[in-house]
């Protein structure tokens, strides 16, 4: 048996309190819900404003201090005893999608901040200080792109670019997150730089996997890739009466042409491996006696294997110029994530205490993106999945069991020992 295989003495994992966690799951649901029982709770808006103060009142009545950095990210303190030592880490993200659920992201948090309790509760010291984060902007629904506060805590030198984003209301990032810091006025300004020992994040499948595998835990192995575009279509406002078809420059006709031909590129697998996904489509002046004159639209395309990833992602502009008619357009790509996988020290340590406390599991990917493949670039990284209903997610009736969540946060509580104590 190596230090992390060894029974922990203490086991942090007794002291979860389950119905602690679906509580605070229940409280932080309240900012951004949505009659139809989800959240929509984007980066740096009122609704993230009001969760982040509740989780900081919570963080001051436990007595753990609270840190925020330059981009917004938060992260809670459970000292060790050795001083000098660097933290181990695990957490997610607080913002949702516009119509999202009540446990993507936030349970990572929570089962984090949960972790700490409980090991606080279980009187367990460890050498390495405990934290919980929350990362600013997973989602990139407000402000693109997504995993932002991840990425700019691994990348510092992209935060001035970053701080510039706007939203489609105009606002700018650094003013919102100037609103969001202001807010949390107790809270101690970290550096970047600060280094970080190991990174663990528990997250929702948001699959069928582990619910149809009959599954508690899932030990990732990886996450699959991702780029992202910005497409736009310039062409030309008209008289929808008056313009006859030739001298027509139709930035919605070009792009629905655009996307046939991108969805003959991204549709080639039997196998139905390739993700690609056109989620906003802008169309202006969007009146209905107006040729629109300008389109913008974005891809989302996720492969695991980074040579296809390479291969059709750098097909995208060819097919889109061939498309475009008579409109003239412009090609962005907003974001580029290679494939990642989860081995070694993190990982292991998951398995172990996974099966220590006998819990049926599987090693499983993952499709969807975290702040994980951030951290990754910067300490070794792993993630701990639990089911979620019907695999559902991106979506307000997204589902989770308290009992699975619990499960999780115990995995979490015990892995988070192990590796401070090695
Ligand atoms: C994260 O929310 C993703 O889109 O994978
Ligand atoms: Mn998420
Ligand atoms: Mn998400």
């Amino acid at each position: 048996m190596n230090e992390i295989t060894k029974p922990a003495g203490k086991q942090a994992s007794a002291a979860v309190n389950e119905q602690r966690l679906w509580q605070r799951h229940v409280d932080m649901a309240k900012f951004g819900a949505t009659p139809k029982g989800g959240v929509n709770r984007q980066a740096l808006s009122a609704e993230d404003i009001k969760a982040r103060a509740l989780f900081a009142e919570w963080v001051a009545k436990r007595g753990f201090e609270l840190f925020v950095d330059e981009i917004g990210n938060l992260f809670v303190r459970r000292p060790g005893t050795d001083p000098n030592a660097a933290p181990v880490l695990s957490g997610s993200h607080m913002d949702s999608q516009p119509t999202g659920g009540r446990f993507d992201g936030i349970y990572g948090v929570l089962a984090a901040f949960e972790a700490l309790e409980a090991i606080d509760d279980a009187g367990i010291k460890t050498k390495r200080p405990l934290e919980a984060a929350a990362w600013t902007n997973e989602e990139g629904a407000r402000f693109a792109p997504g995993c932002m506060g991840s990425l700019v805590y691994t990348k510092p030198d992209r935060l001035q670019q970053m701080l510039q984003v706007k939203d489609a209301q105009g606002t700018v990032l650094k003013d919102a997150l100037a609103a969001t810091t202001a807010a949390l006025p107790k809270a101690k300004k970290r550096a970047f730089a600060t280094p970080v020992d190991c990174f663990i994040e528990a997250h929702i499948e948001q699959g069928p996997i582990l619910e149809a595998e009959k599954k508690t835990i899932g030990v990732v192995t990886g996450i699959q890739g991702s780029r992202r575009f910005k497409i736009e279509v310039i062409g030309q406002d008209d008289h929808a009466g008056t313009t006859p078809r030739a001298r027509r420059k139709d930035a919605l006709s070009a792009a629905v042409h655009i996307v046939a031909g991108l969805e003959k590129l991204f549709h080639w697998d039997k196998e139905d491996v390739t993700r690609f996904t056109v989620g906003r489509f802008v169309v202006e002046p969007n009146a209905p006696s107006v040729v629109p004159g300008y389109v913008w639209f974005t891809i989302d395309f996720r492969d695991p294997r980074l040579e296809i990833l390479d291969k059709l992602g750098d097909q995208v502009e060819g097919i889109c110029q061939a498309n475009a008619r008579k409109c003239e357009v412009k090609v962005t790509q907003t974001n580029r994530t290679p494939p990642i996988g989860f081995k070694g020290l993190v990982a292991d340590a998951v398995l172990a205490a996974t099966q220590r406390l006998g819990y049926p599991h599987m090693h499983i990917f993952s499709g969807a993106g975290h702040d994980a493949q951030h951290l990754f670039n910067i300490c070794p990284t792993g993630m701990i999945f639990v089911p979620c209903e019907r695999g559902i997610s991106h979506n307000e009736i997204e589902n989770a069991a308290p009992a699975d969540l619990a499960a999780g946060a115990r995995v979490l509580a015990d892995v988070m020992v192990d590796l401070a104590n090695r």
